[in-house]
C-alpha cells in the first residue's frame, strides 16, 4: 500500500516537473531573441560579483594599515576602495538597465502575440473564458512572467557564482569560517519547501481572485445604467466590499505567512552572525587572523547568508513564473481558426466582382458544446441582389444561422459554401464556408457595435480611405443622412462609447451604414432594424436590394412587417429552414 502511494505520488511529481520543463521552454522561446541582453545582464553580474571580492579584500588592507598590522599607503588604498564602490554602483544601474530592458520587451512580445492568438481562436472556445478573466491572464500573468524572465538562468549562474567565489575566498583565508556559511543552510532549505507549497496555493488562489476582480469591474463599470435603473447601488457597493474583503484577507495571509519566514530567517541570521563575530573576535585574540581578515570574514559570511537564501527562494519564484506560464498557455493552447484559404478566397471575390457570390446551405447540423442541438438538415441558400429574411421565435437559430454563415462556428455536418459563377443551379466555383471566407462578409450583430470616436472615424475603421462623399452615400442608404445632416458637426459627430449620444435607431442606421460602406458581397442584418419604424426599415431594406452593387442579404427579424418586400423567406422551424410561400408571409404580416 505505501508502495503504491509512494509510486503514485512520483508519478504526479513527474507530471508537475515535465509541465514545469514544458513552461520553462515556453518562457524561453519569448526571451531567447534577448539572448545577448541576458548574457550581457550575466557578465555584468558576474563582474559585479568580481569586483565585490576585491572590494572585500581592499578593505581589509585598509583595516590592517590603520591598525599597523601591514604596511602600505592609506590614502591610496582609501581612493582605491572608493573608486571600487563607484564602480560597483554603476554596475548595479547598468544591470538594472539591462533587466529593466530585456523585460519589457519580453512583456510586450508576450502580449501582442497572445493578443492576435485570442483573437484568432476559435471563437465558441473563446467564449468559456470570461473577459474578466481574459484580461487577467494577459496583462497581470504576463507581467509576472516578463518581470520574471531574468530570475531563472541568468540569476542562477549570478548567484552560485557568487556563491562558490566568495566561499572559496572565505576558505583560501580561514576555512574555519566556512563552516558558518551552512549553518544556516538547513533552516533556509526547509523554509523554502514549505514556502514553494504555499506558493503554488497562493498563486492559484490569487490569480482567481484577480479574474473575479476584473470581471465583476468591468461588468459593473460597463452596466452602471442598468446597475441604477434596478436600484442595485447598494447590492454593488455590498459585492464589491466583499470581494475586496476576501482580497485583503487572501493577501495579509500571505504577509503573515512571509512575516513568519522572515522572522525566523532573521533570527538565524542574526544567531550565524553573531557566533561568528565571536569566533572571529577569538582567533584576533589568539593571533590566527588579523582584524582586516576578521572584518572581511563578517562581510563575506553575511554574503554567503544571503546569497544561499537567494538561491533557495529562486524555486518559489520559478514556480510563480510557470504557474503564470501555464495559465497563459491554456489561452495559446485552444484551437486555432485556420485561415490557409485566404489567397484563394481574394482570388474569388475578384473574379466574382461583377456578379456578385451566392450562399448554399444543405443539410447543415449544428450543435453547441452545451449540447443544445440548434440545427439538423437545414437547408438555404441566398443570391446576389436579393435580401432573404430568417424569422422565427427567440431562441429558435436566427443568430446561429448567422453565425454558421460566417464560420465562427462550423458546421458538424453537411454542405455550406460561398458559390460563384452561376449557370441555372450550378456554379463554377465553390469554396466551403471558412474563417477565410470571413472576408466576404460585412456583419451587423445584435445590439451596438460602434466604436468610441467620430461618426467619419467609425465609417472608415472599415475602408481607411473612403472619402466624405462615400460616407454621404452609405449613410443616405441607410437613412442616416437625415439626422447626421442636421448635426453640428456632421459626419465628424462624437460617437461616445458603445453608440452613446445616439438613439437605438439611429446607432442601428450608423452601423448599417458602416457594413454598407465595407462594399463586401455578403451582408448580414441580425435584428439589425428592430428598433427603427416600419417604415424606415423598409425604406433601408428596399435602398440595398436597389443598389447597383451586387450584394447577397440575410437579414434576421421577429417583425414580418418586412417580410413581403423579401426575395425569400425561411421560417426556422424545428432545426430546419423552411421556405415559407406567398399565403403563408401574407398570413404572417396580417397576424402580426
Ligand atoms: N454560445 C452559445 N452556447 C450554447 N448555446 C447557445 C449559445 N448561443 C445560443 N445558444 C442556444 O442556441 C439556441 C439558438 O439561439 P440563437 O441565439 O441562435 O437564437 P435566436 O433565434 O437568434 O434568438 P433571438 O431572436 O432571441 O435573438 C438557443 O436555444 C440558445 O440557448
Ligand atoms: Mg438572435
Amino acid at each position: 500500500m505505501k508502495e503504491k502511494l509512494k509510486f503514485i505520488f512520483s508519478r504526479i511529481r513527474a507530471g508537475r516537473l515535465q509541465e514545469m520543463r514544458k513552461q520553462i521552454r515556453w518562457i524561453y522561446g519569448y526571451a531567447k531573441r534577448y539572448w545577448l541582453a541576458m548574457v550581457f545582464y550575466t557578465a555584468l553580474g558576474l563582474v559585479g560579483t568580481v569586483i565585490g571580492l576585491i572590494t572585500s579584500l581592499v578593505s581589509k588592507d585598509l583595516v590592517d594599515i590603520i591598525t599597523g598590522r601591514q604596511t602600505g599607503e592609506v590614502v591610496k588604498t582609501f581612493v582605491t576602495m572608493i573608486v571600487l564602490n563607484v564602480v560597483t554602483t554603476l554596475l548595479s544601474m547598468l544591470s538594472d538597465y539591462a533587466s529593466t530592458w530585456v523585460s519589457m520587451r519580453v512583456d510586450s512580445e508576450i502580449k501582442a502575440d497572445i493578443f492576435e492568438k485570442i483573437l484568432v481562436t476559435d471563437w465558441e472556445s473563446l467564449t468559456n473564458y470570461h473577459t474578466g478573466d481574459l484580461l487577467t491572464r494577459w496583462s497581470s500573468d504576463a507581467s509576472t512572467i516578463s518581470s520574471g524572465v531574468l530570475s531563472f538562468i541568468p540569476n542562477t549562474i549570478i548567484y552560485l557564482f557568487r556563491f562558490i567565489s566568495t566561499f572559496a575566498m572565505v576558505v583560501y583565508h580561514d576555512w574555519t569560517f566556512a563552516l558558518f556559511a551552512f549553518l544556516g543552510m538547513p533552516v533556509s532549505l526547509l523554509l523554502s519547501k514549505t514556502l514553494m507549497r504555499r506558493m503554488v496555493n497562493n498563486n492559484k488562489r490569487s490569480a482567481a481572485m484577480a479574474a473575479k476582480m476584473s470581471g465583476f469591474n468591468q461588468e459593473a463599470f460597463s452596466n452602471i445604467q442598468t446597475i441604477k435603473a434596478f436600484d442595485l447601488i447598494r447590492l454593488y457597493i455590498a459585492n464589491l466590499k466583499q470581494l475586496q474583503k476576501d482580497y485583503i484577507h487572501m493577501k495579509l495571509d500571505f504577509q503573515k505567512m512571509s512575516m513568519g519566514t522572515s522572522l525566523l530567517l532573521n533570527t538565524v541570521g542574526l544567531v550565524v552572525s553573531y557566533l561568528s563575530y565571536g569566533w572571529g573576535i577569538y582567533r584576533v585574540w589568539s593571533g590566527a587572523i588579523s582584524y582586516g581578515t576578521m572584518t572581511m570574514f563578517l562581510g563575506l559570511s553575511g554574503q554567503l547568508t544571503g546569497t544561499l537564501h537567494n538561491l533557495t527562494s529562486l524555486v518559489p519564484g520559478v514556480i510563480g513564473l510557470t504557474t503564470s506560464a501555464g495559465r497563459l498557455m491554456d489561452i495559446v493552447e485552444m484551437p486555432r481558426e485556420d485561415y490557409s484559404d485566404d489567397d484563394l478566397v481574394l482570388r474569388f471575390a475578384e473574379k466574382h466582382r461583377e456578379e456578385g457570390v451566392s450562399l448554399r446551405l444543405d443539410q447543415v447540423k449544428y450543435a453547441y458544446k452545451t449540447g443544445t442541438l440548434v440545427f439538423d438538415g437545414a437547408s438555404m441558400k441566398a443570391d446576389p441582389h436579393e435580401v432573404v429574411a430568417l424569422v422565427g421565435p427567440s431562441g429558435e437559430g436566427k443568430t446561429t444561422m448567422l453565425r454558421l454563415l460566417l464560420s465562427l462556428i462550423p458546421a458538424q455536418d453537411g454542405m455550406a459554401a460561398v458559390c460563384g459563377g452561376r449557370k441555372g443551379e450550378t456554379f463554377a466555383d465553390e469554396i466551403p464556408l471558412g474563417p477565410s471566407t470571413r472576408k466576404l462578409f460585412s456583419y451587423v450583430p445584435q445590439g451596438n457595435t460602434m466604436f468610441s470616436g467620430t461618426i467619419a472615424e467609425n465609417m472608415r475603421n472599415v475602408k481607411e480611405d473612403a472619402t466624405d462623399q462615400e460616407i454621404e452615400e452609405v449613410l443616405k442608404m441607410a437613412c442616416a443622412w437625415e439626422f447626421v445632416e442636421k448635426l453640428p458637426d456632421g459626419i465628424n459627430s462624437v460617437i461616445k462609447e458603445r453608440g452613446g449620444g445616439f438613439s437605438e435607431g439611429q446607432a442601428q442606421r450608423l452601423s448599417i451604414a458602416r457594413a454598407l460602406l465595407r462594399k463586401s458581397p455578403v451582408l448580414l442584418l441580425d435584428e439589425a432594424t428592430s428598433a427603427l419604424d416600419v417604415a424606415t426599415e423598409r425604406k433601408v431594406l428596399k435602398n440595398i436590394m436597389r443598389d447597383s452593387y451586387p450584394r447577397t442579404c440575410v437579414v434576421t427579424t421577429h417583425r414580418p412587417t418586412v417580410l413581403n418586400i423579401c426575395n425569400r423567406v425561411y421560417a426556422i422551424r424545428d432545426r430546419k429552414c423552411v421556405l415559407l410561400n406567398e399565403d403563408e408571409i401574407d398570413r404572417m404580416v396580417r397576424d402580426f
